[in-house]
């Protein structure tokens, strides 16, 4: 039984209000707290913001904090639930809305991982098995965004993220300590060169760089100097978040050269660095409104990479079967806030993995302390995971949880290995 719900404003890792719910289940009490993206899809479900310029430049979150207070803490106080679904279709069928801007995805979510995490410790089972129950679990390849771009930082690379997959390793624990030479020896590097070694707000190194593909250039070497054979130890993903970049039917370098180049164009570019460098996963190559674009990216490359849809896809089950349909991508970003509840998360992953496409489960580049996801990724088996660098507690705190699920699970875990990247690689 249900017997309380309470909301709060707090700050994401940014320094913007963000909300946390705590629920509690027949006296144990879980919370869970919405992260905030920065280069979001137009799909996604709604945050809910207070827009008073008054109190943190209208980011204020004291309407999604009052609306579970109030309306939801009225409607579920005293239910018994059978379980997430039941839950999370409660507060969806409250909102009543199609994109969660009623009652706000900010607090629908929260509320939905405080239920699962009060769920779990009810019945005294880790998070990752209460979200699914399965024999064996697999540890994720932790995808480190050591380069930061784009929206997540303030230099002139254009492109979001450059993510380097220690794949080649026994153990989630020694993937981590491969991710971390490299992080280290990329810092170091940067400082030799006279370059800005301050971080984005994924954790990631944000200098001032000649060209967006010297940060590529940069990583190759740093992965060399810590003894690592790219490509064969460690292998690069990149998430340019070209939705961004899309500015009247052509993708411009908004922040470099500002060059302005066709899908035709985008995609030779690709092409290019595909054979020039160990790229094996890139995720929003093209912009969420670029479909024809994208079906000719995944016809042309998409047995070569695993392509993931982000803003094409919001984590939105209709949209990404919509893109099954259309032959779009090969792999689903999956972000909990993208369409705001525990349970439709997991349909979503569901969908994508019985159409043979990949899952990349991911933080946002607005985090906090709640590490859902890290439980998210062993649950699913989705066998990898993008959740920033190799600093930053709102980023380390998911490589620390997954650190103690390895620790736990011993010998009933796997590492996915270079394996779990698109299956025809
Ligand atoms: P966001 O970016 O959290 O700022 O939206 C992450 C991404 O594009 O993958
Ligand atoms: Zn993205």
């Amino acid at each position: 039984k249900l017997t309380k719900i309470h909301a709060r404003e707090i700050l994401d890792s940014r320094g913007n209000p963000t909300v946390e719910v705590e629920v509690t289940l027949n006296g144990t009490t879980a919370r869970g707290i919405s992260p905030s993206g920065a280069s979001t899809g137009e799909k996604e479900a709604v945050e809910l913001r207070d827009g008073d310029p008054e109190r943190y430049n209208g980011k204020g979150v004291e309407k999604a904090v009052k609306g579970i207070n109030v309306e939801v803490g009225k409607s579920v106080t005293g239910l018994s639930f059978e379980g997430q679904q039941a839950f999370d279709d409660h507060i969806i069928g409250l909102d009543g809305t199609e994109n969660k801007s009623r009652l706000g995805a900010n607090a629908m979510l929260a509320a939905s991982i405080a239920f699962a995490r009060a769920s779990a410790v009810a019945k005294g089972i880790p998070l990752y098995r209460q979200l699914v129950e399965r024999e064996g679990y697999v540890m994720p390849v932790p995808c480190m965004n050591v380069i930061n771009g784009g929206r997540h930082s303030d230099n002139n690379i254009d492109f979001q993220e450059f993510m380097i997959a220690p794949h080649n390793a026994p153990s989630f624990k020694e993937s981590i300590r491969m991710g971390e030479a490299v992080f280290h020896s990329l810092r170091s590097l940067l400082k030799a060169k006279g370059y800005y070694t301050g971080v984005g707000d994924e954790g990631g190194f944000a200098p001032n760089l000649s060209s967006n593909e010297e940060a590529v250039q940069i990583i190759m070497e740093a992965i060399h100097i810590a003894g690592f054979a790219p490509g064969k130890d460690i292998s690069l993903c990149l998430d340019p978040a070209t939705s961004e970049m899309w500015n009247n039917g052509k993708y411009e370098f908004y922040k470099s050269s500002k060059e302005r180049i066709t899908t035709d164009e985008m995609i030779g570019f690709w092409e290019g660095w595909l054979k020039e460098y160990p790229i094996i996963l890139l995720e929003d190559g093209l912009g969420e409104n670029d479909w024809e674009g994208w079906k000719k990216l995944t016809s042309l490359l998409g047995d070569k990479v695993e392509l993931v849809g982000d803003d094409i896809f919001c984590t939105n089950p209709s949209i990404i079967q919509q893109g099954i349909d259309q032959g779009i991508a090969n792999s689903v970003l999956i972000k909990l806030n993208q369409i705001g509840t525990v349970s439709e998360t997991l349909k979503a992953v569901e969908l994508a993995q019985k159409n043979g496409y990949n899952c990349f489960i991911s933080h946002r580049s607005g985090e906090t302390e709640d590490t859902t996801i890290a439980d998210l990724v062993v649950a699913t088996g989705a066998g990898h995971i993008k959740t920033g660098s190799g600093c930053r507690s709102e980023r380390v705190s998911k490589f620390n949880q997954l650190l103690r699920i390895e620790e736990e699970l011993g010998d009933r875990a796997s590492f996915a290995g270079i394996n779990t990247f698109y299956k025809k690689l």
